[in-house]
């Protein structure tokens, strides 16, 4: 017997799948958990979803599904567009087959903690089937991804996107711009009636991708307003949408963006969409650590402590000079840093940015005893060695391109502009594939290679497959997931980043393959305070590559001191991009005591909860992360500007628990009142930290101060299993 509801409830959230009469499954509520309901509640829940017809409309109510189907009436976006030949192009698909891995009870299967529900779907007149996966996590994130088969002639697939409804109180869009060192910038506005629409062509992620497209009650902020967010999991071509109809319905959704006659469904043959992704929270905190809890649950997620990274490039930039690098090995190892990282330059005549890609041999003229003697001197001061590589990108200036003009990805005869002097090596083609993985395999292995940095430096232009010049971003896509994955199951435990002009590859779909991200090619700390917070409304701060940079920012080239750029990195994948050959003693001593505080806290910044304070002033930023039983947590104040007013009054604290009594103490910062610092120690209870909170300090701007907060048997006993240092 088949359901009529399916309730899928984790973690304080609910999502009611109405499956009667064999119709694609709708939610009828997505959002706050609804406690433990019976098939009358679920039934009566299901019929307040019934709108009443409006005056000029179908005379049966429109029903919105999953993947929403234009022969309900409905007249927003429709799930599938395609055609054969002008056939075949508003489908009804009949669910046959409803797989939850529960006996049904009495109409109303539960999921409790989350669960799947495979769905099988067929439209016989259509000549197309489908299938619809739907899952809730265990922290309350829902995904959902469908594959639509082809059972008659050939069918070409336009455009196969999910959608989530949106309860009639989400007004307000937030998602994200940005630019070149600039990734991931917040815009909000009115979600009117319409299409917001957020289109991603560049055949990669992007620098301002959507990332995640909230939609929220009026002025929501991180702790408080009900917020309902979209990602689609995909690096290539996608589309992020929330729609409002003037009917009053509305939706978030998205999907792969298919290029003209990109996917052709010759009999038989399929198309899966990518997971899209639904993170409802009350408060943007929410709905991040939401998506923290449900990333750090994964098989794959990072466990070990981060390795303190020191990566070359800022220091060296395309100048390799093995004495040079050996001097910067030991250094970091000196300071403290756990994995060193060649960046771009190693290989066959890549003296500059103009020549060399895809001739991943090591170049012997700059490297005349390839590059053993520098791994092995890293190796034998203890760090791990990674190796940059962008393995989907040539310069025209190669012999790989002298030899195989054809593997370029191109269209209409012609080959595509260069972007940073550089082409797109087509990974679609099975021998282009077959020569990058070798010359990979091969590196990697001959050099005890732990970790590489894959970049991708341009967007994709024209990117089709000679000769014919057909549309080539989604195999390319598909190609790179494979071969991170092959490289994985070949290396065990190499670890990779994604890195793609900075940040422009942040998706959840690359960090399946991946381990952490580049966020920004900007170090400047006072830039990356903004870019480490929104980034993490997606990814938890362990998966962040935040270096401490040069005291001269290289692309801003503002000045920071030291205090100021490890405080902005110090909750991220922690490292340094800076010739540390040139730091002074002193320096060197702060480098080596922060890498050292670090690595004391990074248990608790990486298994830690986020917390993002909601601004007093617009140049304060408070945030912190707090242990996940409250027993401890650490806080940052960073002064990003001067305020009008000074000194700022009180900040509250959140996160913690309210009958706890917490020390909150000083653990790093420089008063510019000349006097005590304000707090310099205090203890109070969570509930007042939340309600009342503590004195900011009176502070000069570009300044990071953190505070230690701990529960305070710690501070007294310190028996307790823990990672936090003893109060001084
Ligand atoms: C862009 C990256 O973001 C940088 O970190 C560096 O790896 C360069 N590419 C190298 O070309």
């Amino acid at each position: 017997m088949r359901p009529d509801l399916i309730h899928l409830t984790a973690d304080g959230v609910s999502a009611l799948l109405d499956v009667r009469r064999g119709r694609l499954p709708a939610l009828v509520h997505w959002g706050a958990a609804l406690g433990p309901i019976d098939l009358a509640d679920a039934t009566a829940i299901a019929l307040t979803d019934v709108r009443p017809p409006a005056p000029s409309s179908p005379d049966d109510p429109v029903r919105l599904a999953v993947l929403p189907e234009q022969h309900t009436g409905w007249l927003g976006r429709p799930g599938l567009s395609g055609s054969r030949d002008g056939e075949s192009w508003s489908p009804w698909f009949r669910v046959t087959e409803v797989r939850t891995g529960t006996a049904d009870a009495d109409g109303l299967i539960t999921l409790s903690g989350g669960g799947r529900v495979e769905l099988e779907a067929s439209d016989d007149t259509a000549q197309l089937g489908l299938e619809l996966v739907i899952e809730l996590s265990a922290a309350g994130v829902l995904r959902a991804a469908a594959t639509l088969t082809n059972r008659g002639a050939t069918y070409r697939l336009d455009d196969l996107s999910l959608a989530f409804p949106l309860p009639a109180r989400a007004h307000e869009v937030l998602d994200f711009g940005g630019r070149w060192a600039k990734e991931r910038t917040p815009q909000r506005g009115p979600l009117n009636v319409g299409i917001h629409l957020r289109e991603g062509r560049r055949g990669r992620t992007g620098p301002d991708a959507a990332t995640l497209l909230t939609v929220g009650e009026a002025g929501f902020g991180f702790a408080h307003g009900e917020v309902w967010g979209a990602h689609v999991g995909f690096s290539g071509n996608h589309r992020h949408y929330a729609e409002r109809l003037s009917s009053g319905e509305q939706v978030i959704g998205g999907g792969e963006l298919l290029l003209p006659g990109e996917i052709v469904l010759e009999p038989g043959e399929s198309y899966r969409t990518p997971w899209v992704y639904g993170v409802y929270g009350d408060g943007l905190d929410d709905q991040a650590r939401r998506l923290h809890r449900h990333l750090r649950a994964r098989p794959q997620h990072p466990r070990r402590p981060r390795p303190v990274t020191l990566n070359v490039w800022e220091a060296v930039y395309f100048d390799h000079d093995l004495p040079k690098l050996l001097a910067l090995a030991e250094r970091a190892a000196t300071v403290g840093v756990e994995r060193y990282v060649l960046d771009d330059g190693w290989f066959r005549g890549r003296r500059t940015d103009r020549a060399g890609l895809g001739d991943w041999y090591v170049d012997d003229e700059v490297w005349p005893d390839g590059l053993t003697p520098l791994v092995d001197h890293v190796t034998a001061l203890g760090m791990e060695f990674g190796l940059w590589f962008e393995p989907e990108m040539v310069n025209a200036d190669s012999d790989l391109a002298r030899a195989h003009p054809e593997w370029i990805m191109q269209t209409g005869g012609r080959l595509p502009v260069e972007a940073r002097h550089q082409q797109v090596l087509n990974l679609g083609i099975p021998e282009a594939y077959a020569y990058v993985r070798d010359r990979m395999v091969q590196i990697i292995a001959e050099n005890d290679v732990r970790y590489v940095k894959w970049d991708h430096n341009r967007d994709l232009v024209d990117a089709g497959t000679a000769p014919g010049g057909a549309p080539g971003v989604h195999e390319q896509t598909l190609a790179a997931y494979r071969l991170m994955a092959e490289l994985k199951e070949r290396f065990p435990g190499l670890e990779i980043e994604s890195c793609s002009s900075g940040g422009a590859r942040v998706d959840l779909g690359v960090i399946e393959h991946t381990d952490r991200v580049w966020v920004s090619d900007c170090n400047d700390p006072f830039e990356r305070q903004e870019m480490m917070r929104w980034t993490q409304q997606l990814l938890p701060p362990e998966l962040l590559g935040a270096h401490i940079a040069s005291p001269r920012s290289h692309t801003t080239h503002r000045v920071h001191d030291l205090g100021f750029r490890a405080g902005s990195a110090f909750f991220g994948h922690f490292g340094i991009e800076w010739d540390i050959t040139r730091a002074g003693d002193s320096e060197l001593d702060q480098l080596t005591e922060w890498i050292a505080l670090h690595k004391q806290y990074r248990e608790l910044l990486h298994h830690g909860e986020l917390v993002r304070m909601d601004p007093i002033d617009p140049t304060l930023w408070v945030h912190g992360v707090v242990a996940p039983d409250k027993r401890a947590a650490l806080f940052a104040f960073a002064f990003l500007g001067r305020s009008d007013a000074a000194p700022l009054g009180r900040a509250t604290l959140r996160g913690l628990d309210d009958g706890t009594r917490y020390r909150v103490a000083l653990l790093t910062g420089e008063d510019s009142s000349g006097g005590q610092p304000v707090p310099a120690e205090i203890v109070l209870p969570g509930r007042a930290l939340r309600t009342v909170g503590v004195q900011v300090p009176l502070s000069h701007p570009d300044t990071v101060w953190l505070f230690r907060v701990e529960a305070e048997e710690w501070a007294v006993g310190q028996a307790v299993k823990g990672t936090l240092p003893a109060l001084q």
